[in-house]
This record gives C-alpha cells, structure tokens and sequence, in this order.
C-alpha cells in the first residue's frame, strides 16, 4: 500500500523552495564551521611553532567567538532541515534514514564530538597551554569534516544510488559516483569560505593596527589557494554526472543553466581575486571588498545547492522514488485505482471549490505537482499553462514526462486528469461560482489513450 503522510502546505511558496532556500543557509554556515575549524587550527599551529601572539588573538579575540555562533546556527537550521523535509518530503526522509540508519548515527556522533570539542575550546581555552588548545581544535575540525564526510554520501546517493540500485548494498550506495568530486569540492568550499568571512571579521574587528590587519588578511588568503583545484574537481563532478543531468547544467534547463552559471561564475571572480593577491604583495582586502567576497561566496553555495538539487528531478532518489514520493510501480497503480482515492486527508479550504470534480483536482494537484509547482505562486501553473487550449492541457499532462524530462510521468485515472484539467482552466477563469461538471466519456476515452501512449516509465533511462 502507498504510505499517505499528511503534508503541510506552504501557500503561495513553493514547496520544493522552502527546503532548498533553508539548505542554502544551511549549507553556507555547516561549511563554514568546517572551514572556521581548519583555520583556527593553522593559526593555533603559528602561535605554537612561531610564537605568533597576531594569530593568537585573533583566535581568542574574534573567531573562536565566531566558530561557535556558526555551529550554534549551523544546528538550528540543521534541525530545521529536518523539520521542514519531514513536513514536505516524509517519503524520501523515510528512505534516506531506512537504508542508513547507522550511518546517520555516525554523522551524528561526529556531530556531537565537533560540538563537544567546539564549545571545550570556546569556554575553556583561555585557561589551556598551547598544545591542549591545538589537540582540542584539531578534534574539533576533524569532527566537522567527518560529519560532511557522512552527510555527503548520503545525499550524493540521492543523485547517483549507482550500485545500490542493484543490490541496496548501502557501502555501494555511499560511495557512489558523485562521492568524492562532491566531498572534495565541499572541502574547497569551506576553506574559502572562511578564509573570506575571516577576511571580513579582520576588518571589522577592532583592536588591530593596519599592519596587523595586513598581515592577518594575507595569511587567512592562503585558504584560498586551493580553490584552484575548483575547476578540475568541478569537471570531475559534471563528467561522473549522468547525461540528462549534466544536459540540464549544460543548457537543458535555462533555470538550471543559469544558476550554474551563477556558481561558477561567483566563484571564478573570488578566484580571480584570490590570484590578485597573490600576484601582488602590496594588495589588501578592505571591509567592503571583504563583504562583497563573502556575498559572491553565498552565491556561489546557492547556485550550487540550486543545481545539485535540480538536476535530481523528477527523482529525490534516482530510479527509485519521484519528487512527489511516487515509485515507478506505483505510477501504473495509480493508473488503475487514482492516486487519491486512498488518500485519507482532507484538502484545506474543501468548500471554496464550487463542485466534487474540482476538489478531487486539487487533490490530485496536491499529490503530484504541489512539490514543485503551485498554482499561482512560484512555477505556478497558471503562468505555465493557463493560456493553454483545454485540449492541449489534457495531452500534455497525459504525456508530461515528455512535455518536461524532468517532471514524473502522470500516475492517476483518466477522471483524475480531467478533474486537474478542469482545475486549471477553473482557476485561469478567476475561480467562478459556478462551474460544470465535465463527464463526457469521448473525453475520457482520448485522455485513457493518452496516458497509454505515454506509458508509466520516466523519460530517463534506466542504466
Ligand atoms: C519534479 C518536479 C515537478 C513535478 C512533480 C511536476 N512538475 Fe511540472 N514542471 C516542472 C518544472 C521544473 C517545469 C519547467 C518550468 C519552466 O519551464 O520554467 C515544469 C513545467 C510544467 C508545465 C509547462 C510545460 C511547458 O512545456 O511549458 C506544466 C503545464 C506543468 N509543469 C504541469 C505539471 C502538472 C500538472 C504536474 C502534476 C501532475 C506537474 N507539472 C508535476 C517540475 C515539475
């Protein structure tokens, strides 16, 4: 039987938005952490080895302060990762903490180490010698890519399950295509992200001559340098993509295009920059120069985050389970019996529909297209289709896994198609009153041929 999960609704945003937006944020602070954590290991090291007491009291002064506001907001929104995936995606939460449980387990444990070790350092540091503060950080920043390290291959699985699909081994899973390119590049990420954001703490912070904050923004630039392998990690990741995905990146998907563009272009100018400095000694990072860098760091992480998660569709785990939680199996299923008929929740605002036939469309809109369209909002409906014959809209949500590769074939009855299809051009008349009942059998006959025509399978072949 299909698992129905009650799923909130977000109004106008879409649902789909609501999860990637959060994971930007996410995102940018968790690697952050990391990187934070690699940084003030080498400054820990300088004051050590060198007795460098510049490096000491920007650790003490500024960015231990500010490694731990980072892991505090970097859980919160972790759980907010949760909290909102569970609201909007319960099915493929479901799968991810079935097939690895254990493995989140892990991720966690690092995760608590790195907290542990994270706050040990921000309460306790003063008070310690200088090899205790350097083994502490050390734990610290090994806990924090570990727990990259785990969460990577989960969602990387996500894109490309590679063997998993074969025999569900979760070590195959883990490892699979995307693994390294992807954990390598987050690592990269995370070092110049904060190598920036320390950049811009340097000279905003008070406290420090202009010598010093020179010498402070040249030494946190060197945590830049290997963004350099960015463009050969970044090929190696678009190389080991599979074809439909890379098509979407390379111009497939004019969105998906231009947030990768985007990206790389984002973070090609903080590159440009970086090899500026480098190139000129006498160069300094100011305050707003550093702001600015940090914002094209944002960017870079969004349109990244964008693309990753877009060239998924129409799967959240490829092969496996489709952006509205429906398998493969489940879409000729739903072709016999109706993929709400089962459905045991109750639309919100049920009486604002004038007839039975309009709700059970918002029903099946709820079901098979809420996650990554609204009606009226963002990837609404109606600026897509509402100029549509009402003909055209029957056969292209019959075969709409070719009207758009990355949308799942329609699983629903010939009714259920027309109850949406009668939604649609309902909606695009401004939501009348009144509104007929559309039950011709010719119709219906034409839509049953449609889908059969279409078939149940994706677009995208299976390996
Ligand atoms: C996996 C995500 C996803 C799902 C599920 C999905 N769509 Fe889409 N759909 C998209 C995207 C992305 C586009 C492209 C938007 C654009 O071109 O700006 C799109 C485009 C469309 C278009 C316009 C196509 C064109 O040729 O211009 C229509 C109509 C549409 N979707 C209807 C639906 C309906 C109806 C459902 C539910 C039965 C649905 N979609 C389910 C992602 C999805």
């Amino acid at each position: 039987m299909f698992p129905y999960y009650p799923i909130n609704d977000f109004g106008p945003v879409m649902k789909g938005m609501v999860i990637g937006g959060l994971g930007i944020f996410h995102v940018f602070l968790a690697q952050f952490a990391i990187g934070g954590g690699m940084l003030l290991c080498y400054f820990q090291w300088r004051d050590n080895k060198y007795g460098d007491r510049l490096a000491r009291r920007f650790v003490d002064g500024y960015f231990r302060w500010l490694v731990l506001v980072s892991f505090v907001t970097g859980a919160l929104t972790g759980v907010a990762m949760w909290l909102t995936t569970i609201q909007i995606s319960p099915r493929t939460i479901g799968l991810m903490v079935d097939e690895f449980h254990w493995l989140w387990a892990t991720e966690w444990t690092f995760f608590c180490v790195e907290v542990a070790s994270g706050y040990a350092f921000y309460r306790y540091a003063k008070i310690l010698d200088g090899k205790t503060r350097l083994l502490l950080l050390q734990i610290y920043a090994v806990a924090a890519w570990m727990s990259l390290f785990w969460i990577n291959g989960i969602l990387s699985w996500q894109l490309t399950p590679g063997g998993w699909l074969e025999d569900r081994s979760i070590w195959a899973g883990f490892f699979n295509a995307t693994f390294w390119p992807s954990l390598i590049y987050r690592t990269l990420a995370s070092m110049a992200i904060a190598g920036l954001v320390a950049a811009l703490v340097v000279n905003v912070a008070s406290g420090f001559s202009a010598d010093e904050r020179w010498t402070l923004v040249r030494r946190v630039f060197w945590f830049l340098a290997p963004m350099a392998l960015m463009p050969v990690v970044g090929g190696w990741y678009l190389a080991v993509l599979p074809a439909d995905s890379r098509g979407w990146v390379m111009g497939g998907s004019i969105a998906m295009t231009l947030f990768f563009t985007l990206g790389a272009g984002a973070s090609l100018l903080i590159g440009a920059y970086a090899i500026a400095m480098f190139a000129r000694p006498k160069l300094f990072v100011n305050g707003a120069t550093a702001a600015m860098l940090c914002v094209l760091a944002f960017a870079a992480t969004a349109g990244g985050e964008f693309v990753r998660e877009g060239v998924r569709k129409p799967y959240t785990v490829r092969h496996t389970l489709y952006s509205n939680s429906i398998t493969n199996d489940e879409v000729a299923y739903f072709r016999e019996v109706g993929c709400v008929t089962n459905d045991p929740y109750p639309l919100i605002n049920a009486s604002s529909y004038p007839t039975d036939q309009l709700v059970l469309g918002a029903r099946v809109f709820r079901m098979q297209c809420s996650i990554c369209h609204t009606m009226d909002g963002a990837n609404g409906v109606m600026h897509l289709a509402g100029t549509w014959s009402i003909d055209q809209l029957r056969l292209n949500i019959a075969k709409l896994q070719y009207t758009k590769p990355f949308m799942p074939p329609f699983a629903g009855t010939p009714e259920e198609l027309e109850a949406l299809v009668q939604l649609v051009r309902w909606e695009h008349e401004g939501r009348p009153g009144e509104w007929d009942t559309s039950d011709d059998e010719t119709v219906l006959r034409h839509i049953a041929d449609s889908l059969a025509k279409a078939g149940t399978q994706s677009m995208i072949p299976r390996p």
